[in-house]
């Protein structure tokens, strides 16, 4: 389940059963993070800044572990803002600042799109003189071969079963995604509706 809400700065958590339903661990503190990922059940990623959750999960040889478990084993995993980033393409759809570098954008890879978090729509009324979040979706798309973007607006969820993902929550979200054959200019895109 990919969520948008914002989550506590956790790094990682692995959930393991315990007598009253779930215990949960938190990988930062595990002695051996690898084996904690092996052994875990479920494993959740809360929010905090993107980079320096991949750059963590990069140091401590967690990226191919949790897709091993997930793709291959069908441990559940869920995440939220930046915990949910890192599970798509790449993390270069976060809205965080890079302060820190982890060895490369690519991310977990659990789906074959990326997520922007926290999704806000343009506000016409705005005298805000940044970028919109649309605006920064299409600079990404101006790159050749960057995958669909799904802007989560808060309060929605992506539960991805298998090669099945449902839309969940009460505010829906935006699928941008990128023309080929356009040759990167901005304006050429399709906005289309999520189910
Ligand atoms: C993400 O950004 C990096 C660094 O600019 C780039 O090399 C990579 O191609 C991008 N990846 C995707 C999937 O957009």
């Amino acid at each position: 389940m990919l969520f948008s809400a914002t989550f506590s700065w956790g790094i990682l958590s692995v959930c393991r059963d315990g007598a009253a339903g779930y215990e949960v661990d938190s990988v930062h503190e595990a002695a051996d993070p690898v084996e904690a990922v092996r052994k875990a059940e479920g494993i959740f990623i809360g929010g905090g800044n993107t980079f320096r959750l991949l750059k963590n999960l990069y140091d401590n040889n967690l990226v191919t572990e949790i897709r091993t478990r997930v793709l291959q084993d069908g441990v559940p995993y869920m995440g939220s803002s930046a915990g949910s980033n890192v599970a798509t393409v790449s993390i270069n759809t976060t809205n965080d600042m890079p302060i820190v570098c982890p060895p490369t954008f690519s991310a977990i890879g659990l789906v074959p799109f990326n997520i922007n978090p926290h999704y806000l729509d343009p506000d016409p009324h705005s005298r805000h003189m940044g970028e919109t979040r649309e605006q920064r979706i299409m600079q990404y798309h101006e790159e050749p071969e960057t995958p669909c973007v799904l802007g989560l607006r808060e309060g929605s969820m992506l539960l991805v079963e298998g090669h099945k993902a449902t839309l969940l929550g009460s505010t829906q979200a935006r699928l941008f995604q990128r023309l080929s054959g356009f040759g990167g200019l901005s304006g050429l895109f399709v906005h289309l509706s999520a189910p």
